[in-house]
């Protein structure tokens, strides 16, 4: 890479270079710094609409991670099981719609890891507060295993793992920061990741949280 390259880099995120984790896995380092007060913004109407909340697993665990729904389509666990519906069920109302700011980061992210077409229709809104984690976990509820997975983060650093095919697999530990996009899909579509527990902290534009946006297409 030139200093030139390196020199455009930085004054468009979106032109970095993907960090490959292995085939069909990218991070794209600071690729929604360019749209975050627009993230931010439409992110508390959500919120406001389909509040945070801890679900139960259905082991009957309650989730350190609180989450949230945007789209045709929302993920939830309770004592049944994890699925996904079409209506938050603290409400019984339609979950919030996908603003159109996530929508369309969440494509360019995609298509910038070479996946085009991304079809989004649901769109999970984790957020961590000090402590908090997922534990080692496949994203396997979706009908469309096809279309990847684009894992937007906000606020707070944390390492996201990076595992295999086997939960028992060996993981990579990768730190994501504010404005960082990890993509997953093809051949790595199914891999095993988790988020360790976040650390203490405060960041200037979100406070004391991590905020993660998973864009996927369920239906
Ligand atoms: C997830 O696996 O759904 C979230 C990953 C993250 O918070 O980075
Ligand atoms: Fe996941």
């Amino acid at each position: 890479m030139s200093t030139f390259d390196l020199f455009d880099a930085d004054a468009d995120p979106s032109a970095t270079e993907p960090l490959v984790l292995e085939p069909g896995a990218s991070v794209l380092r600071g690729f929604a710094l360019p749209k975050v007060d627009a993230l931010h913004r439409d992110l508390d109407a959500v919120i406001a609409a389909a509040p945070l909340r801890h679900l139960v697993t259905p082991g009957g665990k309650t989730m350190s991670v609180a989450m949230t729904n945007c789209g045709a389509l929302g993920w939830v666990s309770d004592r049944s099981g994890y699925r996904y519906t079409g209506r938050d069920p603290l409400s019984d109302r339609p979950w919030p719609a996908m603003p159109a700011s996530f929508r369309a980061l969440a494509v360019r992210a995609a298509s910038r890891a070479g996946f085009d077409g991304f079809a989004p229709d649901a769109c999970l809104v984790n957020r961590y507060v000090p402590g908090a984690r997922l534990t080692l976990h496949q994203d396997r509820d979706e009908r469309q295993m096809g279309q990847p997975i684009v894992s937007v983060s906000l606020g707070l650093p944390a390492v996201f793992l990076w595992g295999g095919a086997q939960r028992g697999d060996r993981t990579r530990r990768v730190p994501l920061v504010h404005g960082d996009v990890v993509v997953w899909g093809g051949p790595a579509r199914l891999r095993f990741h988790g988020v360790m527990p976040l650390a203490e902290g405060r960041h200037p534009f979100m406070g004391a949280c991590r905020i993660n946006l998973t864009f996927r297409c369920a239906a």
